[in-house]
Order: structure tokens, then C-alpha cells, then sequence
């Protein structure tokens, strides 16, 4: 499993970090065994699992129950968790509550929060109380309503120096990572050279120090809008509908369960059952 301390080496000799969501035992375990630095429980879970057309309706209890289930598919890898809407903007108490939750009860390593200046006295706090955090900047869909929308940030220079300055306030503040979600590629690449900490980009380009996607974006499985920074690796719908669809076809035609998928009593138990 990656520390912290190696995911800022690998900034250093400048190894790119591969991370994808998870937000099940099974996708976290395939994950870890394509060899992912780090696997990150996002609040996407509402859009992309739940069936939310937003990250808003996400709760603290969903992120506990799916962090579990993707620590145990991938117990050697750092799984960082989300913490959802208005979950961290509270008084300290409350939101360390919630901290405390993902990592005692479910096992979580760090934990991610969307914002700038407005979380750099949490994300002290955090961090003085032992929890890796990871910030998250450009693009942050928590706050959708407030930005009008899921589009490109930082275009404009004054927009773009805010979001460095922000950016640098994060790891002033201890954060370990953060994460910078579309912007243009010259911001993404100035960000990663300003900061001593890695930069994990989504849509910001190839010069960050890593990148994170969604699992379900990247394989092709139920995504029915795909973002212009997704590359899809896969394709899989198709074949499990067609899997699918088989095995009604099968059940309906009486070919399904054949023989091999079948329990058989022992003659004599038979006839004793005829009487
Ligand atoms: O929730 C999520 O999946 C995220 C990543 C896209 C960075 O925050
Ligand atoms: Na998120």
C-alpha cells in the first residue's frame, strides 16, 4: 500500500499516480489488481451508482457503507473517501465525527473535500489530529448550483491566480494531494509545478503529477453522458446486456439450467419419497 510520503516521491521523480474511483468490493479489487496508487470513494457514488443526477443527495452514511465494501476488495491499496455535501462546513465537531466514522468504521486512509480558502482551518485541524486529507479544486461539483453548471474553470487569468493561490493555502494547510478537475491544460501543468505536493488531475491536462477517472467512465458501464476528459478503456454495457438477455431468452425457452447446473436425488431416496 502507497503512504503518503510515496505518492510525494513519486511526484519527485515525477512517476505519474494512477487513481480511479471504486465504490464496491468487487470493482475496488479489480482496481487494485490493475495496480491503481490509490483508490478514491467519491460522492460521484450518487450519480454514478445511486442514480442521483447529482452528488448533492450523497450522505455521510452512504460513503461509510461503500467504503467498507471497497476495503475489503482492496485491502492493499489507499482508498481516500469523500466527505458529501454540507458534510464539513459545520462546526469541527461535527465534521470530525464524520471523519472519525470513515476511518474507524470503515477503514478509509484519507479523506477528500471539495473548496479552497473555506476549508483550510478544517483541513488544518484535520491534519493536526492525524487524518491525510486531500483537497479538490477547479471544477467542484458540490457546488454545481453555485457555479451554474459543469464546466471548464479557471479560463480566465484572475480565476486561474485565485485558484493557485487556493491551491498553495491547501498544502500550506498539511493537505497531502489534491485534486484539480477541469481546468485548461496551462493551468493544470502550473498548479503541479507550483506545489511541492502531487496534483491529480481530471480534466486538467497531462502535465499534472497524476490522474483520476471514474470506474464506470472508464470501462463503458452504464455512463450515459461521458465528459470530454474521460477516455473509455472499455466498453462493457453491451456484453452484459447481451449476457443478460441470453439468460431470459434461456429461462424462457427452458434451456436454462442445463444438466451441469443441476441436483439429483439418489434413486432409492426416490422411491421411498413415491412410497
Ligand atoms: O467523486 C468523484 O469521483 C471525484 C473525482 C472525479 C475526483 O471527486
Ligand atoms: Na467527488
Amino acid at each position: 500500500m502507497k503512504t503518503t510520503a510515496q505518492l510525494k516521491k513519486m511526484k519527485k521523480d515525477r512517476e505519474p499516480i494512477a487513481m480511479l474511483t471504486a465504490y464496491d468490493a468487487p470493482s475496488a479489487h479489480l482496481a487494485e489488481r490493475a495496480g491503481v496508487d490509490l483508490i478514491l470513494v467519491g460522492d460521484s457514488l450518487g450519480m454514478v451508482v445511486l442514480g442521483y443526477n447529482s452528488t448533492i443527495p450523497v450522505t455521510v452514511d452512504d460513503m461509510v457503507l461503500h467504503t467498507k465494501a471497497v476495503k475489503k476488495g482492496a485491502r492493499d491499496t489507499f482508498v481516500v473517501t469523500d466527505l458529501p455535501f454540507f458534510s464539513y462546513h459545520g462546526d469541527f465537531p461535527e465534521t470530525s465525527s464524520h471523519v472519525r466514522r470513515y476511518l474507524q468504521e470503515a477503514g478509509a486512509d484519507a479523506v477528500k473535500m471539495e473548496g479552497g480558502i473555506e476549508t483550510v482551518d478544517t483541513v488544518k485541524k484535520l491534519v493536526q489530529a492525524g487524518v491525510p486529507v486531500m483537497g479538490h479544486l477547479g471544477l467542484t461539483p458540490q457546488s454545481v448550483g453555485v457555479i451554474g453548471g459543469y464546466k471548464v474553470q479557471g479560463k480566465e487569468s484572475s480565476e486561474a491566480e485565485h485558484l493557485i493561490m487556493e491551491a498553495q493555502a491547501l498544502e500550506e494547510a498539511g493537505a497531502f494531494a489534491v485534486v484539480l478537475e477541469c481546468v485548461p491544460k496551462q493551468l493544470g501543468a502550473l498548479v503541479a509545478e507550483r506545489l511541492d505536493i502531487p496534483v491529480i488531475g481530471i480534466g486538467a491536462g497531462a502535465e499534472t503529477d497524476g490522474q483520476v477517472l471514474v470506474y464506470h467512465d472508464v470501462i463503458g458501464y452504464g455512463s450515459e453522458h461521458v465528459p470530454k476528459f474521460v477516455k473509455q478503456y472499455a466498453n462493457i454495457s453491451p456484453h452484459i446486456e447481451a449476457g443478460l438477455e441470453n439468460y431470459v431468452s434461456d429461462v424462457k425457452s427452458r434451456t436454462f439450467p442445463e444438466e451441469a447446473n443441476t441436483f439429483t436425488m439418489k434413486e432409492e431416496q426416490l422411491e421411498g419419497l413415491y412410497g
